[in-house]
């Protein structure tokens, strides 16, 4: 089978961001955004938590929320329907999971593929899922960091767009190696989004080619 190809859109995008927490992500991509960094506006912040703080960000920067309780729908998959049919609604082209803990299902993957990205706190596909930075530590690797990379239906695995580097300090706890992992964050996920809507970010099979720009 031919090996598919995805070319990101060079144009002024519209954002989805997708989060269940602090928003520290949301509040980087967002930055980027004012100071003309990245060419695109977030049209939407959603969340599964009607009291994430990054939700009181978003209205206080003036940007349209919206909360879907999950308790109100009979499965995940009727959930997801009702956030995608939310995206669709404002022509969304990326939607951006920033903190968002809550898997998405293999619909929510299908209908928006090449068009999710996620951020993630380890050098994936070194430790996957939840309380990665306590794991690193633990585990005693010299290195960990942060991953961005769109999201394919395994949970963690899709396609690798950035990566940074961070030491593991052998005096690091949970918290100390967490905050350093998240300053790292803050830049690879603007820079992800930028290059996305650069129309530079070419996805083949598994792997992500960064286009010169012209
Ligand atoms: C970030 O560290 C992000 O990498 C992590 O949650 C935090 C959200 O912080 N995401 C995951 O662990 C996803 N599996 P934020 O709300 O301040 O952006």
């Amino acid at each position: 089978m031919a090996e598919e190809t995805f070319i990101s859109p060079k144009k002024r995008g519209r954002i989805a961001v997708f989060l269940s927490g602090r928003g520290s992500n949301f509040r980087a991509i967002h930055d980027a955004i004012l100071t003309g960094r990245i060419n695109a506006d977030i049209a939407l912040v959603f969340s599964n938590v009607e009291d994430a703080p990054g939700l009181q960000t978003a209205r206080e920067r003036g940007l349209e929320t919206l909360y879907l309780n999950p308790k109100l729908y009979p499965n995940r998959e009727e959930y997801d329907k009702e956030a995608v049919k939310e995206a669709r609604k404002r022509a969304i082209d990326l939607i951006c999971l920033a903190g968002y803990m809550r898997i998405l299902t293999p619909y929510f993957c299908r209908e928006f593929r090449h068009r999710i990205m996620n951020i993630h706190p380890a050098l994936l596909p070194s430790f996957p899922g939840l309380h990665v930075q306590k794991k690193a530590i633990d585990w005693g690797v010299r290195y960990s960091g942060a991953t961005v990379h769109f999201v394919a239906e395994e949970v963690d695995m899709g396609p690798i767009i950035l990566q940074a580097v961070v030491p593991v300090l052998q005096d690091d706890t949970e918290e100390t190696l967490s905050a350093r992992i998240l300053k790292e964050e803050h830049k690879i996920y603007p820079e992800a989004v930028r290059l996305f809507f650069e129309g530079r970010l070419e996805v083949r099979g598994r792997r992500v080619f960064i286009r010169e720009n012209d």
